[in-house]
């Protein structure tokens, strides 16, 4: 017998099922460095329908997926094009409030796992896109310190310039610069009222020259594996995230230091706490590479050869990685047809036929009314010593455009992305000392 997930049919409000009461307030860690933020997502409060939150966020996805494996295939070397495609692929889905300057000035950065320079738009500009809030003037702040060219975290830049002794950045978009400034040291602040905490001395891209889209931000803040993000520079390398059912109104959280921990607040959990090792990719070492073994449908462990899911130690192309800023999760090719197969031979309905332009193509037609219910297969993404046992609402939805019954994945011609879709309500801890991502189901709107 297959292992089945059971479904009403009655209405597709399969993403919305996991809304609920309000919980109890956290019990917070105390003594040592953290804090706990907000993270909102893009969309959020713009007043999209639950069908166009979904069709944005596929369509976001689909364009981050392609810069983040075609940054796999590059020679070595060369930073011009690293820097350019990590920048278009830096449109992210949550939003961190942070303050910037003494005194501090609030504004939100997107969140982005797959980069790590921290910047943001600042006066005077030569060239800005449209923010919520205004941009950053050095000139008002007392802790602003621009960095020489011999400073060690120029040196950190894919491609530094100096320019009268004040060391340049610049990240490209497509044919024009996305984001160039001067490299400088500021006093951040982070956190919620609560956990409060101000930071001197954070380097960060002040932004004079920008083009391309902030997605209703103010700048972003990388979270990458490399020196310049912002979980390297703060020395207390790992952070959690618990985020909320994709078309839910709460905000979701994100924790860092010693708030970073999976037993740190009063919600019940649904599971064991599983880890996993990161794997080390030296072609890209800003991502947050797993080792993930294979997939179960239905109970039953699908014929993948595990290297399907490795890096190819010749070039650093394929390997899985884990990103907060891609919706869907993309599987490499030979992966995402055995699920795709299991899918089609386990639920008893008829495929839709979907266009070719479409992100999703294992997509079912409801069944035709009375039918009450329905029961789908369940799904496991097994990794190195951790297996995920993905909720229902973490791998399927409804297609805004057909309204068939999806599974939230997609194909890859290079490698694996585990997508935040996949995470949602999920408790996930990036642990950098002890190199291992941990995490535990959690329903995320009550902590
Ligand atoms: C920014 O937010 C506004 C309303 O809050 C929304 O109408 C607009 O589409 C958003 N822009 C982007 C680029 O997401
Ligand atoms: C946080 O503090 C600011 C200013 O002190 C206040 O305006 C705001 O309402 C507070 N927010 C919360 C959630 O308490
Ligand atoms: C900038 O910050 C770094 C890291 O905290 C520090 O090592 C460096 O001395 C600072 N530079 C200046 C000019 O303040
Ligand atoms: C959970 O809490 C216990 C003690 O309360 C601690 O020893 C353990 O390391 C914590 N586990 C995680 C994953 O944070
Ligand atoms: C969690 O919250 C419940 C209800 O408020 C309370 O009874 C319980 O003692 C709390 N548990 C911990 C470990 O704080
Ligand atoms: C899908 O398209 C094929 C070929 O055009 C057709 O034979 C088939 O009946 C269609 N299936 C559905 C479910 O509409
Ligand atoms: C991945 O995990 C498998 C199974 O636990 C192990 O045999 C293999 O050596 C791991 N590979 C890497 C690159 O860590």
């Amino acid at each position: 017998m297959p292992r089945l997930a059971a479904i009403l049919v009655v209405l597709p409000l399969l993403l919305l099922s996991l809304s609920a009461v309000v919980g109890t307030a956290a019990s917070l860690p105390r003594g040592g460095f953290g804090f706990e933020a907000t993270l909102r997502h893009v969309d959020a409060d713009a007043g999209y329908t639950n069908a166009q939150l979904l069709a944005r966020a596929v369509a976001r996805s689909r364009a981050r997926a392609a810069t983040l494996q075609s940054l796999a295939t590059l020679a070595p070397g060369d930073a011009i094009t690293a820097a350019r495609i990590l920048v278009r692929a830096s449109d992210g889905e949550y939003l961190m409030d942070m303050g910037i300057g003494t005194p501090p000035r609030y504004y939100s950065a997107i969140l982005d796992t797959g980069s790590d320079l921290i910047w943001t738009q600042c006066a005077p500009c030569l060239l800005c896109v449209d923010q919520p809030t205004p941009y950053f003037d050095p000139a008002q702040s007392a802790t602003y310190r621009a960095l020489g060219c011999a400073s060690p975290i120029c040196n950190a830049l894919y491609y530094p310039l100096c320019f009268q002794n004040v060391c340049v950045y610049q990240y490209f978009y497509g044919d024009s610069a996305s984001t160039a400034g001067v490299l400088a040291n500021e006093t951040f602040t982070f956190g919620t009222n609560t956990t409060r905490v101000a930071v001197p001395s954070i380097s960060f891209g002040c932004g004079n020259l920008n083009a391309g889209s902030l997605a209703n931000g103010s700048g972003m803040v990388g979270f990458g594996r490399g020196s310049l993000s912002l979980v390297s520079q703060l020395g207390s390398p790992r952070f959690s995230y618990c985020l909320t059912s994709f078309l839910s109104p709460v905000p979701s959280r994100l924790y860092f230091g010693v708030y970073a921990t999976l037993n740190s607040t009063n919600a019940s959990t649904s599971g064991p706490v599983r880890s996993t090792p990161f794997v080390v990719n030296p072609a890209l070492p800003t991502m947050y590479f797993l080792n993930m073994t294979g997939i179960s449908v239905g109970g039953y462990r699908l014929p993948i050869d595990p290297a399907v899911f490795a890096i190819n130690d010749e070039d650093g192309t394929g390997g899985t990685i884990i990103d907060s800023g891609t919706t869907i999760t993309y599987l490499a090719e030979p992966a995402y047809d055995a699920v795709r197969a299991a899918f089609v031979s386990q639920i008893r309905l008829p495929l839709l036929n979907v266009t070719e332009e479409s992100v999703l193509d294992t997509c079912f037609k409801w069944p035709p009314p009375p039918r009450q219910s329905l029961t789908l297969p369940e799904v496991v993404l097994h990794f190195d010593g951790a297996d995920m046992e993905l909720p229902l609402q973490n791998y399927m939805l409804v297609e805004p455009v057909s309204g068939g019954l999806c599974l939230a994945m997609a194909t890859s011609d290079d490698g694996t992305i585990i997508g935040s879709f996949q995470h949602q309500n999920f408790h996930v801890l990036y642990d950098l000392e002890n190199s291992l991502l941990s995490f535990v189901p959690k329903p995320c709107n009550l902590i």
